[in-house]
């Protein structure tokens, strides 16, 4: 079979993961997988089904019977799934009932770059090149309300920034793979990087070694 090559971007909300990830898939024509939407989804449907995301049973039961529809979903990134999503991802039964998907996307030729927070650490730790993607929190906040407003969202800065610090305190605290770079991960800080140059310096990053 042949080689599958794998980039793993790792990084809190807003950080520029996302727009990076899709930019390195288009560059080194591989699939692109945002992780975090596996566990907005089993958000989504756990609330569409009026349940409890701190249900750790009922939450794997759901992760393990997820269907691609559930992924294109309207509800998935609103600030309800969102908060729910960082509570679901702290079970380690729907951590591990989605561990198998993100592997097989990955590993399917010609690989994938994937996007998430645990990627480089636990779902692929042999990856080729793990980036990771950071940004103070008060110009991530500033980012997403600026994401918000333009879609129309009214968005109250002091809010938004607080509900990101609550979710990256859960994210970063969990026992299960808590968000952290990996040992050998090139650490980016976009605090005061455009997307361009947050881009070539991963692509440099990716190159030299010798993929
Ligand atoms: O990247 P995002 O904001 O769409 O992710 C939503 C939530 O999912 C995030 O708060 C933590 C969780 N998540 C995770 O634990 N591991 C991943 N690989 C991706 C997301």
């Amino acid at each position: 079979m042949a080689r599958a090559r794998v980039i793993a971007v790792d990084g809190p909300a807003a950080s520029g993961k996302g727009t990076l990830a899709r930019r390195l898939a288009t560059h080194y024509r591989l699939s692109f997988l945002d992780t975090g939407k596996l566990y907005r989804a089993v958000a989504a449907r756990l609330l569409g089904a009026g349940l409890d995301p701190n249900d750790a049973v009922v939450a794997a039961e759901i992760a393990a019977s997820l269907e691609p529809d559930d992924m294109d979903r309207a509800d998935l990134r609103s600030e309800r799934v969102s908060q729910a999503a960082s509570i679901v991802a702290a079970h380690p039964g729907v951590r591990s009932a989605l561990l198998n998907y993100q592997r097989r996307y990955g590993r399917s030729p010609p690989g994938a770059v994937l996007d998430g927070r645990d990627i480089g650490t636990v779902v692929f730790p042999d990856a080729e090149a793990k980036i990771f993607v950071t940004a103070s929190l008060e110009i991530r906040a500033t980012r997403r309300v600026k994401q918000l407003r333009e879609k129309g969202n009214k968005a109250i800065e002091s809010r938004v920034l607080e509900e990101m610090a609550e979710r990256d305190a859960r994210d970063g605290s969990r026992e299960v793979a808590p968000l952290k770079p990996a040992d050998d991960a090139l650490v980016i800080d976009t605090t005061d990087l455009g997307p361009d140059e947050v881009f070539h310096r991963a692509v440099g990053f990716i190159d030299s070694k010798g993929g």
